[in-house]
């Protein structure tokens, strides 16, 4: 990484180091609550979208263009690497997305091809060199992919599930099985990852959005050593955000595995829960995207309370606990990334 990436307060803030203000960038930044998105949506659908890099460039800088945010993420989706793997699925309407052949039984494990990323989804590679080369170093550009837990809840269940049941099914009754699935999973993801620092991303973020589902002991028996190959793989190039919805319980543990930054939602106390993480790694959240509805004051308050919560402490990172929700009213967004802004700065 040259020096003036270092300089990036994102970068520097994923690092734990002094920064002017508090940096923010929103998950799910690019997306339909923007009109410029939409329009392109009526002309394409989202994985043909995702799949031809100038659309997939273009779409990442809409909110750049438009918003202060401190960081740029690559579009694309966490699923993209399994239809190379050989899991087809598709986004039916109002279901997300659907498997029609999940992956149930050893057999099902075995097929599954543990791919090179380069080859099989250049186009993302592409859509990485756009962007770097138009953003021309305005802010530093962010890559990433689910986790493994996630990932294979989607193949396994056929799409997303309330209880997890065949999921955990697996982990507790084909242990061979789940093992085996863990293991090519992550192996793809290293190389995946690797392939998108070689690409040029700054900085990467994992995404366990469904592991709060589990109980600490799962955890740390069936994730945890996956997570951890995955983290370990990609930390010393570049820093690591570490993402999962509903971990209280599972914080200490998911430090434990990895990431220079952890990634919590709004059901955690920011402050407490960094506490419990420890100040030797980075915080990221934790605003609900519920509040962006508004009123303007209720942003205001909410974004001074988590504000004062990291204490203006060096490492923290403003988001939101989850994705930015369809129809949230853009001038919040506005309003927000300025609120961040002016109260955090020095
Ligand atoms: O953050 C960004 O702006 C980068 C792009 C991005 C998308 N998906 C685009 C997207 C990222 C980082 C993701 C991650 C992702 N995808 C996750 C993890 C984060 C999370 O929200 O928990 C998950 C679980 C997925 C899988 C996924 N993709 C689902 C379940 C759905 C359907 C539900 C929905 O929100 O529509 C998607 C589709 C998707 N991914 C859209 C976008 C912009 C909407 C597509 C559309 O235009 O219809």
């Amino acid at each position: 990484m040259s020096e003036i990436e270092k300089q990036y307060p994102f970068i520097r803030a994923c690092r734990r180091q002094p920064t002017e203000y508090t940096p923010i960038w929103l998950m799910r930044q690019a997306g339909r609550y923007m009109k410029e998105y939409r329009a392109l949506r009526k002309k394409y659908s989202f994985l043909e979208m995702c799949k031809n890099p100038e659309l997939a460039a273009e779409v990442t800088l809409q909110p750049i263009h438009k918003f202060k945010l401190d960081a740029a993420i690559i579009f694309s989706d966490i699923l993209i690497p399994l239809e190379p793997m050989g899991v087809e699925f598709e986004f039916a309407k109002g279901e997300g997305p659907v498997f029609h052949h999940p992956v149930r039984e050893m057999k099902d494990v075995e097929r599954l091809k543990v791919i090179e990323p380069e080859e099989e989804i250049p186009f993302l590679m592409e859509s990485i060199r756009i962007v770097r080369k138009e953003l021309e170093g305005k802010v530093p550009l962010i890559g990433f992919s689910g986790a493994p837990f996630t990932l294979a809840s989607y193949i396994i269940e056929g799409g997303y599930s309330r209880n997890y049941v065949l999921t955990k099914g697996m982990m507790y009754q084909a242990p061979q099985t789940w093992n085996l699935l863990m293991k090519k999973i992550s192996e793809v993801l290293i190389r995946y990852l690797k392939a998108q620092v070689r690409a040029g991303v700054q900085a990467l973020q994992m995404f366990d959005s469904w592991v709060g589902c589990l109980s600490p002991d799962d955890y740390e028996e069936f994730v945890l050593p996956y997570s951890k190959k995955v983290l370990n793989s990609v930390n010393k190039s570049v820093p690591v955000i570490h993402f999962g919805t509903s971990t209280s319980a599972l914080l200490p543990l998911m430090k434990k595995a990895g990431g220079n930054v952890i990634g919590v939602d709004w059901r955690v106390d920011l402050g407490e829960a960094w506490t419990r993480i420890g100040y030797d790694v980075g915080i990221q959240g934790n605003l609900d995207p519920v509040v962006l509805f508004g009123p303007v004051d209720l942003i205001k308050k909410e974004v001074k309370r988590i504000l004062d919560q990291a204490e203006g402490r060096p490492g923290h990172i403003f988001n939101l606990g989850h994705g930015i929700l369809p129809n949230t009213p853009v001038e919040h967004v506005s309003a927000l990334v300025e609120m961040v802004h002016e109260f955090s700065s020095k």
